[in-house]
């Protein structure tokens, strides 16, 4: 089973728990579109949907689904969204697309964070994969030299700007032991607007595809 079909089981697997008849929040990147897809196919009604960026937007309006914004929705019942690393106490790494910010907010905003990931993604210490962290872009030299402070290796991610206008950072050879306390450090520095370190509100349930079938975490 390639990795494709794995984003497709997971995806098919979170459509099960979708909540009838409300705002539904949706995240980025090529496992979501997965969802996406499956929504429209298997002509899964919803009121709205709340985005995390405009590419997701974009695929949920080509088929029909209204995209609302979180300050008219309100709290959101439910958040769907993959992620780049997972730990077994559901922290995630997230932004390997860029959409760190607007996910952190709905998550935020959200009673239940469902991560739907591949075995893959699966790791007992974050940090394999580079963090990433979005800042402003005139803050940029400045944090990448604070990030060098705490044992990181930033590089710019040449030529991606966010959603948001800013640049992304991604963090290389870091060994993450204390997620939540390297969150805190690295929110703290001036000019970053969000790190992808989901760790103070990690997901609630996470569900990992692999060969064997998906298992919840
Ligand atoms: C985007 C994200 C994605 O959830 C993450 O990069 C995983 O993407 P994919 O499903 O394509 O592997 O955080 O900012």
């Amino acid at each position: 089973m390639n990795q494709e079909q794995l984003k497709h089981q997971v995806a098919a697997a979170a459509l099960q728990l979708i909540p009838p008849d409300e705002v539904l929040g949706v995240g980025t990147g090529s496992t979501v579109n997965a969802l996406i897809d499956l929504l429209h196919q298997q002509r899964i009604p919803l009121p709205a949907c709340v985005s995390s960026s405009q590419a997701t937007s974009k695929r949920l309006q080509d088929y029909g689904y209204e995209v609302v914004d979180l300050n008219s929705s309100g709290p959101l019942n439910m958040y769907i969204d993959g992620a780049d690393e997972c730990d077994p106490y559901r922290r995630l790494i997230k932004g390997g697309g860029g959409a760190l910010t607007r996910e952190k907010i709905i998550a935020a905003a959200s009673r239940r964070f469902v991560c739907i990931i591949d075995v893959s993604k699966q790791v007992d210490i974050l940090g394999a994969f580079p963090l990433p962290v979005e800042v402003i872009p005139m803050a940029r030299s400045h944090i990448a030299r604070e990030l060098v402070k705490l044992g990181g290796e930033p590089v710019w991610r040449d030529g991606f700007v966010t959603d948001n206008g800013n640049w992304i950072l991604d963090v290389h050879r870091l060994s993450i032991v204390d997620p939540v306390g390297l969150e805190r450090q690295i929110n703290q520095l001036t000019g970053v607007v969000t790190v992808g370190l989901f760790a103070a509100r990690a997901a609630d349930t996470v569900l990992i595809a692999s060969p064997d079938g998906v298992v919840e975490l």
